[in-house]
């Protein structure tokens, strides 16, 4: 069988790592494959740029069009990121009859339907394994190892950048704002951070999962994002003494009412193993009527995990050219036509428990207060703590867990206790997953 010629667009850091994996376990991935596979042309805005892999053999282009319109080419790798050229290279190679490989999970969150729509028209395959938790293989499970499941929900820990800050926080009793630039420094972040640290990387790579879960279009405008921003080291301390570590979360629920979609710091108790992921580790528990809740640990970004899922997909791409191409996997897992309407549900209608930290006067009935709008609320209290002062002043902090409400009533709770002359607004809240 002739060689299956490949194009990259970008030789940054995956590039350079699906170069040195397709090199190195060459003869492997061709046993696999039935073909070979051969980079011939990669893109690089700096031709003269120094790079991690051998680049000989391979033809540096500085013009990425040059590769998606190249009609030696039959896969293409989208390795830029981003939704701007990146969107019209890939448009540009189902065009031209190529199959496209991306990495890129802006890209599939926020134009997947219509890519894979022009993708079926065209007859061609959109693999996107490595736009999710790095060299997880997250998507292949879902899609194909779990396909027997009704999924009840997931929950991941997919951005590695947050959850090494938190476990900074949480080690070393660092601030936020110190660690974030330690993270930037060692290359974990986005090139812009505020898209790991305000939680819109780990929605994006929410997005993906849920539809291939669900069956429901990506319908990344919908999920509700909150950030680590506002957290502190004392919270990720109180949560520990409580038995909890925060952890920035992913979570994908199906309901009666429709689809809980959300990505916001989180509680979760420690005896849980994904609150024990640490570092830049990404996780996913994915809870199937059949399986139960299965367990995805792994390396969530970097040079040779983010290569192993590119080279994993062009390896399925090579096989379907020729196995039967009417029997392909379903890009979102579900065919087409198959495809459900679920409402997502707003944040207000989600059912949630809570860590609320007050600060509250230190007096007789303050806390009878509280207790007495929550009660009014219906919203049962699992635990209560007050800590000495902060400082010299007369407000204590006061951290309470409550037991799952919904969210609403909550929000109306805290909106009279704000309201109360012996509590100093804001009241702190982080949501609570038993994930049970
Ligand atoms: N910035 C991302 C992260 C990289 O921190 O997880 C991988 O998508």
């Amino acid at each position: 069988m002739t060689p299956v010629k490949i194009g990259l667009l970008g030789l940054g850091t995956v590039g350079g790592g699906t170069v040195n994996v397709l090199r190195r376990n060459a003869e492997e991935i061709c046993r696999r494959a039935g073909r070979e596979i051969i980079v011939s042309k990669a893109s690089a805005r700096d031709l003269s740029r120094a790079r991690i892999c051998d680049t000989s053999g391979i033809e540096l282009v500085q013009d990425p069009f040059d590769i998606v319109n190249d009609p030696e080419i039959q896969i293409v790798v989208e390795l830029i990121g981003g939704d701007g050229i990146a969107r019209e290279l890939v448009l540009q190679a189902l065009e031209n009859g190529k199959h496209v490989v991306t990495a890129n999970k802006a890209l599939i969150a926020l134009h997947g339907n219509s890519i894979f729509a022009k993708a079926s028209e065209k007859g061609v395959m959109v693999a996107f394994e490595p736009a999710v938790a790095g060299g997880i293989p997250i998507i292949k499970a879902v899609r194909e190892g779990l396909a027997g499941n009704r999924i009840e929900w997931l929950a991941g820990i997919i951005n590695g950048t947050c959850n090494y800050i938190l476990t900074e926080m949480l080690d070393k009793r660092r601030d936020f704002h110190d660690v974030l630039q330690e993270a930037q420094t060692l290359g974990y972040a986005e090139s812009d951070p505020t898209f790991d640290v305000e939680g819109i990387d780990a929605a994006h790579k929410l997005t993906i999962l849920a539809s291939i879960a669900f069956g429901i279009p990506l319908q990344f405008d919908k999920v509700y994002i909150e950030g680590i921003a506002r957290i502190t080291r004392i919270d990720v301390a109180y949560a520990e003494e409580l038995g909890y570590r925060i952890k920035l979360l992913g979570i994908a629920r199906r309901t009666k009412e429709g689809v809980e979609l959300r990505v916001h710091p989180t509680l979760i108790p420690h005896r849980r193993l994904i609150a024990n992921v640490d570092g830049v580790m990404n996780a996913v528990v994915v809870k199937g009527d059949a399986a139960g809740p299965t367990l995805y640990y792994g390396a969530g970004a970097g040079a040779e995990p983010t290569a192993s899922s590119v080279v994993a997909d062009l390896v399925d791409v090579v096989r379907t050219l020729t196995g039967d191409p009417e029997n392909r996997v379903p890009h979102l897992a579900f065919q087409p036509g198959a495809i459900s309407a679920i409402p997502i549900l707003p944040i207000d209608a989600v059912h949630t428990a809570y860590y609320l930290r007050l600060s509250a006067e230190d007096r007789p009935g303050v806390l009878a207060d509280v207790t007495r709008i929550l009660a009014g609320h219906n919203i049962s209290i699992e635990a209560i703590i007050q800590k000495e002062a902060l400082t010299e002043e007369t407000f204590v902090p006061v951290i309470l867990l409550t037991q799952q409400v919904l969210e609403r009533e909550l929000n109306a709770a805290i909106r009279e206790i704000e309201a109360l002359d012996c509590i100093n607004r804001p009241v702190k809240r982080i949501r609570v997953e038993t994930l049970g």
